[in-house]
């Protein structure tokens, strides 16, 4: 079989947009497995921009099967918004399907969403308040509405009203706020449920048949790592997993489904929404990083918090998915700097270690170890072949690749999809 994983090794905007862009020209079958709308992907093809919160990679090319697969939370509306966004620009969604058992994400989630934030006060997590992590609440606790029920006219109503009255329940008595127009939501989402419609499918048999028959299926991750529910820095992570793991969850596949798990990284490190970073700059070198790789949120804007290369997670990552190379995308930036600070162990009570702990209140501890590596002054943006790059960066990336016990197949060098080299 060959499924191929491209996902986030780091907290999240790695870039993977751009390479699964770049893989899914290879691809077959394109298909996500988790998150929601949380996701930005920004794909840049020419003059043309895109900005994917959950329709596969691959809807800009023609003849590959795209699948929102069922650990995906979907946004009727948002979904709905995109498709119409890509038709206005001349795309096709003939190769479209969204898995059945996918959870809707409804008007009370995201009012949900902002309505807990917002009693967290100061210990708010800094969620994109798209309503996911109550969407994926509902699904732990069997409460959801699938997107199969949601499509089907005869039950559409019937279990929007239900759902909607108890939601408005916990709206109004805990937290003392109006309820929401249940009428005017059934009205407003039948229309979404009735266009939705043609494109939900039970779309595991579609999956299964690709790989056996030995297409290119690629699985395209959402988030990062670090955000994953389990092996993410918990509380501060998303409600699904991002970790190679969740793609055979939530597109209903086996391990021996994957060969090859790719990790994006960028040459340094970002989050958005709150948490510990232990090697976050927040001085003029941070600043100067975050405007030259423009870090600010496909989805909500936010200025990203940015800092070194964590070489720590990147180990602890390459662990967690049986990463099989890892991708430094978005080396560019770095470009200027007179000294480049790679972290390659935390100290921790006097003690230093190379693993990622698990307790926050640790990671909050740490101080970061550094080796530090003179800067390059070249302009990469036109440069295609390793050999021509720095050799101080060359240097960097070397001792990346040893401390974290992983290959660097790609370096990225800019935003388009050309701007990449092969190693
Ligand atoms: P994703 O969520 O992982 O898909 O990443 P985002 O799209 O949220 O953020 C990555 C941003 O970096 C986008 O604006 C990309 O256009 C841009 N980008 C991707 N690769 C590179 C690169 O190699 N260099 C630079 N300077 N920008 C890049
Ligand atoms: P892509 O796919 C970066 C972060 C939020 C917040 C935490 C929980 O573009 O890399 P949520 O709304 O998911 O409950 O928020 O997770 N987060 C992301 N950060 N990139 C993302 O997606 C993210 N999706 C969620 O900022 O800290
Ligand atoms: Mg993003």
């Amino acid at each position: 079989m060959s499924g191929k994983v491209i996902l986030g090794a780091q907290w999240g905007d790695e870039g993977k947009g751009k390479f699964i862009d770049i893989f899914s020209s290879q691809a077959d079958m394109v298909v996500r497995s988790q998150g929601g709308n949380n996701a930005g992907h920004t794909v840049i093809v020419g003059e043309n921009v895109y900005k994917l919160h959950l329709i596969p990679s691959g809807i800009l090319y023609s003849g590959t099967v795209n699948i929102i697969g069922a650990g995906v939370v979907c946004d009727p509306k948002v979904v709905l918004a995109e498709m119409d966004g890509l038709v206005a620009k001349g795309i096709s969604l003939d190769n479209l399907y969204i898995d059945a058992r996918a959870h809707v994400i409804m008007p009370w989630h995201i009012e949900l969403d902002g309505l807990s934030e917002e009693a967290r006060g100061k210990g708010d997590i800094g969620t994109t308040k798209k309503g996911i992590g109550p969407c994926y609440m509902d699904k732990s606790e069997r409460s959801g509405i699938r997107m199969h029920d949601f499509v089907n006219p005869r039950k559409f109503e019937a279990i929007v009203r239900e759902k909607g009255a108890l939601k408005n329940e916990i709206i109004t008595k805990l937290y003392g706020k109006a309820p929401l127009d249940i009428d005017a939501i059934v009205e407003e989402y039948r229309v979404y449920a009735e266009r939705l419609s043609k494109f939900v499918r039970d779309t595991t048999p579609m999956i299964y048949d690709a790989l056996k028959a030995n297409k290119n299926v690629l699985f395209e991750g959402a988030q990062g790592t670090l955000l994953d529910l389990d092996m993410g820095t918990y509380p501060y992570v998303t409600s699904s997993h991002p970790v190679a793991g969740g793609v055979c969850i939530g597109s209903g596949v086996g391990p021996t489904a994957i060969n090859e798990v790719v990790g994006i990284c960028k040459g340094y490190t970002t989050r958005v929404g709150k948490g510990p970073f232990p090697t976050e700059l927040d001085d003029e070198i941070g600043e100067y990083i975050r405007q030259k790789g423009a870090e600010f949120g496909t989805t909500t804007g936010r200025p990203r918090r940015t800092g070194w290369f964590d070489a720590v997670i990147a180990r602890y990552t390459v662990r967690a998915n049986g990463l099989t190379s890892i991708v430094i995308n978005k080396i560019d930036p770095l470009m200027g700097l007179p000294k480049i600070k790679l972290c390659v162990g935390y100290e921790m009570d006097g003690k230093v270690t190379r693993d990622f702990p698990a307790d926050l209140d640790d990671l909050a501890r740490c101080t970061p170890v550094y080796e530090e590596f003179d800067g390059f002054d070249e302009d990469l943006s036109d440069i295609r072949e390793y050999d021509k790059l720095p050799e101080n960066l060359k240097k960097y990336l070397a001792r990346i690749e040893e401390v974290c016990d992983c290959p660097v197949s790609i370096v990225g060098v800019g935003p388009d999809r050309d701007q990449i080299i092969y190693r």
